[in-house]
């Protein structure tokens, strides 16, 4: 019956018909715009959870991390993250006095693996409320008594100076908001901090390391599959 209907609308209101279509399909491209604007920093609540476990281990201790739709990673650990935390812990092993804030945190891999690891005290801070709260149930989930998670717009909500910030940056959320995490950084390090980062080549590394250069002393500590792990000191 409805086909019947749909041949007759088709033949007498051709016009119908075609406006229908581009009814359809304004709607399907709105979606598809609304769903590529949709990046792991943005706030989505409507989003629906779908919780995942994920494990990594380093020097003999085991990590558990939840994640869910709409932070970034979601599935694994990313790669440059953990070339980031593997590098900084084949430098640093106790760093127990110190004070330590990852700028855009996530579910919190690289805050809470080198607060367990090195035993400093770990700040973590993130725009994206889902990754916060995950983060906040991954420091309960591996016992991190020292290690705290709150919401911040780069350093907005972030008063005291730490020893190292150490960060993946958000290269999505745009170049300006990169070079302010990292030219920032060294207000909120003490006189004789480090910042630490990871970044790809394709991403910018070298540019981005052009423009820190004008304040600070960087250096590239590692090297791997095209990604870099740079440590900047204030000169
Ligand atoms: C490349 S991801 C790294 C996440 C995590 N550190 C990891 O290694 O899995 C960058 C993070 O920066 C966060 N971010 C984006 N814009 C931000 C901003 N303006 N202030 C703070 N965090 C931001 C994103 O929500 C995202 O979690």
């Amino acid at each position: 019956m409805s086909t019947i209907i749909a041949d007759f609308t088709a033949i007498f209101f051709p016009k119908l018909v075609a406006l229908n279509k581009i009814l359809l399909y304004t709607n399907y491209m709105s979606e598809k715009r609304g769903l590529l604007l949709e990046h792991y920093f943005t706030n989505n609540e409507n989003l629906k959870s779908n919780i995942r476990e994920i494990f990594y281990q380093l020097n003999n201790i085991k990590f558990t991390f939840l994640s869910d739709n709409g932070v970034f990673s979601k599935n694994n650990i990313d790669y440059a993250s953990k070339l980031l935390v593997e590098t900084f812990i084949q430098e640093h092993h106790k760093l127990n006095n110190e004070f330590i804030l990852d700028v855009g945190g996530g579910y919190g891999f690289i805050g809470i693996t080198i607060c367990k690891l090195t035993e400093a005290n770990v700040d973590i801070v993130d725009i994206n409320k889902r990754a916060i709260h995950l983060c906040e149930r991954n420091i309960k989930l591996n016992e991190i008594p020292n290690c705290r998670v709150f919401a911040s717009n780069i350093y907005e909500n972030v008063k005291n100076k730490y020893k190292y910030i150490i960060t993946n940056p958000p290269i999505r959320a745009g170049k300006k908001t990169v070079l302010k995490i990292l030219m920032e950084a060294k207000n909120h390090l003490d006189e004789n901090g480090e910042l630490w980062f990871v970044i790809n080549k394709d991403q910018g590394a070298k540019s981005t390391k052009k423009a820190l250069e004008a304040c600070y002393n960087i250096e590239i500590i590692e090297k791997s599959k095209g990604f870099f792990v740079f440590r900047a000191k204030i000169s």
